[in-house]
C-alpha cells in the first residue's frame, strides 16, 4: 500500500501554543494522524523546533512547516510505499540535511514520521503497539507509571524541583491507575488544607501547583500516604536541574549550592523519605555534576539516576555518556530527536548500555497517545505521563486502560474458543529497506528489503518498597486491594480485526 495524500495542520497544544499535526492517507482510503508535542525545559542538544517567528502567535506559529510539508515534502512522497520506516525517515533526515534538524525542524519531521508509522500499522492490520514490537523485536510489557502529582520548575510556580512523581509498584495499568487516583486526590486535599483553595490549581502536566510549600512537605505527605495504602508506590523526582543552575551554582529552596552540596540535599531527602529515582539531578553542562555521577557506585545507589536533558533521545549521546555507565535509566521523547527510527535507535542504545528505558510525554502535549503504544510495544520499564488530570494527560491513561481491557477481552474470547485470532508468539523480523534515491521527477521510488537486527527484551524490575512513615494524619481515598488482574502473556493476543490508529 502506498501514500496517497499528506495533509498537515497547525493545531494548538495543551499550553495553547501552535503545533503540527499530520494526517496521512493511503491508497486504500485508510488514514492516520500524528500530533507533535513540545517541551518547556529542554536539553541543549534536542532537535530544533521550527517556529515561524514574527508577530502572529508570539512568533510560535508553525505555518512555515505546514507550507514546507504541503509544497515540498508531500509531493515527493505521494506513491511512496508504507511499511519502510527506516527508509522513509532516512529520506526525511537527508532532506533536512543538518545535524540538529534546524532546516526543516524536528517537529516537522516527527509529524511525518509518526503519521507514517501509524498508517503503516493500520495497513499491516496490527495494533500500533504490536507493529512497534515487531519492528524492534521486543516483547510488549506494561511500563511502571511515573505519575506527576505535584509540579514546579518551568511547569508550575511555587517549587524549584520540576516534578514530584509516584510510581506504583504494580505495572498493571488498572491497579496502577487506581493507586495514582488515590494519591492524586488525597494529596490535593492535603495541599488545599495546608495552602488554601488555590492549591487545587494545576501545572502544565496536571500536577498540583501549591504556592508556599517545599520539597520536605511534599515528600512527607507522599510517605505518610504510602504507609496507609495497601498498594505501595515509590517516589520519583525530576529535578530538571538545568532550570535552577547558573554559573556553577544551584539556587534551590532558598539555598545556593554547588553540585556536591546539592547531592547532600538529595541524600538528606532520601534518608527521610526514600526516593526511587532522580532525573537530571545536575545541569547537563555542569562538569562538577558529571564528575560526581562518575563517583557514584554502579550498583545499589541510594536512588536511581535518570537522564533526560543529558541524553535527549540521541543514540550518539547515550553511547558516549553510558561508556561510564552514568545513568540507570534513560528518558525517551520522540520529539527530542525528530524521527521514529532515531527514537527506536535511542531505545536500543539505552538497553545496550544496561539502562532502563522510560518513555515520556512532554509538558506541552496533544491528545495523541502514541507514547503509550510505544512504551507497551517496546516493553519499557517506565512511562512518564503526567497527572491523571487534563485531557491530554488523561488520553494516555485511557489508552493504557484500553490496551489492557482489549488484551483481557481477547484472552477471554480465545479461551472460550470464540473468534479471536491466535497470536504468533515469536515476533517476526520486519522488513527493513535500504534508502532509495530521489527520482528525477522529485519523488521517492520504492526500495528493496533486508532483515532487521533483534533487540533483547527488557524485564520489569520491582524495587524495594519505600519504608513506611509512622506519622498518621492522612486519610486515603481507599485502601482496599483491587481485584487481581490476569498476568499478561509475553506476547499478548491480537485484538480481532484491523485497528485504526487512535
Ligand atoms: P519538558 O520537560 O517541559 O521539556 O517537556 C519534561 C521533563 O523535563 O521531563
Ligand atoms: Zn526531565
Amino acid at each position: 500500500m502506498n501514500i496517497k495524500q499528506i495533509t498537515p495542520y497547525q493545531i494548538l497544544d495543551s499550553r495553547g501554543e501552535p503545533t503540527i499535526m499530520v494526517r496521512m492517507m493511503s491508497d486504500s482510503g485508510n488514514s492516520a494522524e500524528f500530533a507533535v508535542p513540545a517541551g518547556a525545559s529542554r536539553g541543549a542538544n534536542e532537535a530544533v523546533e521550527k517556529r515561524d517567528g514574527g508577530s502572529d502567535y508570539s512568533g510560535k506559529g508553525v505555518m512555515s512547516s505546514i507550507e514546507v510539508i504541503t509544497n515540498v515534502i508531500a509531493p515527493k512522497f505521494i506513491g511512496y510505499p508504507l511499511g519502510q520506516q527506516d527508509d522513509f525517515d532516512g529520506l526525511l533526515i537527508a532532506l533536512d540535511g543538518s545535524e540538529k534538524k534546524q532546516n526543516l525542524g524536528g517537529n516537522t519531521l516527527l509529524g511525518l514520521s509518526g503519521a507514517y508509522l501509524k498508517l503503516s500499522a493500520v495497513e499491516a492490520k496490527k495494533p500500533l503497539w504490536q507493529y512497534i514490537a515487531e519492528a524492534n523485536q521486543t516483547t510488549p510489557e506494561f511500563p511502571r507509571l511515573f505519575a506527576n502529582i505535584v509540579g514546579g520548575g518551568k511547569h508550575a510556580p511555587g517549587l524549584d524541583i520540576q516534578e514530584y512523581m509516584v510510581v506504583p509498584q504494580s505495572n498493571s495499568p488498572r491497579d496502577a491507575v487506581k493507586v495514582i487516583y488515590n494519591v492524586y486526590h488525597t494529596i490535593q486535599k492535603v495541599m488545599q488544607n495546608l495552602y488554601g483553595p488555590s492549591a487545587k490549581l494545576v501545572g502544565d502536566e496536571g500536577g498540583l501547583a501549591p504556592i508556599g510549600t517545599n520539597t520536605e512537605v511534599i515528600l512527607e505527605a507522599f510517605s505518610q500516604l504510602n504507609s496507609k495504602m495497601e498498594e505501595k508506590f515509590d517516589i520519583a523526582l525530576d529535578a530538571a536541574a538545568n532550570t535552577f543552575y547558573k554559573d556553577g551554582i544551584y539556587t534551590v529552596e532558598n539555598q545556593q549550592l554547588h553540585a556536591s552540596d546539592l547531592l547532600k540535599l538529595y541524600e538528606a531527602w532520601d534518608s527521610k523519605f526514600p526516593i526511587f529515582s532522580i532525573e537530571d539531578p545536575f545541569a547537563e553542562n555542569d562538569v562538577e555534576g558529571i564528575e560526581i555521577l562518575k563517583t557514584l557506585p554502579k550498583q545499589n545507589k541510594p536512588f536511581l539516576i535518570i537522564a533526560d536533558d543529558y541524553t535527549v533521545t540521541n543514540k550518539a549521546k547515550i553511547e558516549e555518556l553510558q561508556q561510564s555507565e552514568l545513568f540507570d535509566g534513560i528518558i525517551i521523547k520522540p520529539n527530542q530527536v525528530g524521527t521514529i527510527t532515531e527514537t527506536f535507535e535511542a531505545i536500543a542504545a539505552a538497553r545496550q548500555s544496561k539502562a532502563k528505558v522510560i518513555i515520556s510525554h512532554r509538558s506541552g502535549e496533544t491528545n495523541d497517545n502514541f507514547i503509550v503504544d510505544l512504551a507497551y510495544g517496546v516493553g519499557a520499564m517506565g512511562m512518564k505521563l503526567g497527572a491523571p488530570m487534563r485531557g491530554e494527560r488523561v488520553a494516555k491513561y485511557n489508552r493504557l486502560l484500553e490496551i489492557q481491557a482489549d488484551l483481557e477481552a481477547n484472552q477471554t474470547n480465545a479461551s472460550a474458543g470464540a473468534t479471536a485470532q491466535q497470536v504468533n508468539t515469536t515476533p517476526t523480523p520486519t522488513e527493513k529497506s535500504t534508502p532509495s534515491a530521489a527520482t528525477t521527477s522529485g519523488s521517492f521510488a520504492p526500495a528493496s528489503s533486508s532483515p532487521n537486527t533483534p533487540i533483547p527484551p527488557t524485564t520489569i524490575v520491582n524495587p524495594t518498597p519505600s519504608t513506611p512513615n509512622t506519622i498518621n494524619n492522612i486519610t486515603t481515598q481507599s485502601s482496599t486491594p483491587s481485584p487481581a488482574v490476569p498476568a499478561q502473556p509475553s506476547t499478548p493476543p491480537l485484538p480481532p480485526g484491523p485497528q485504526l490508529s487512535p
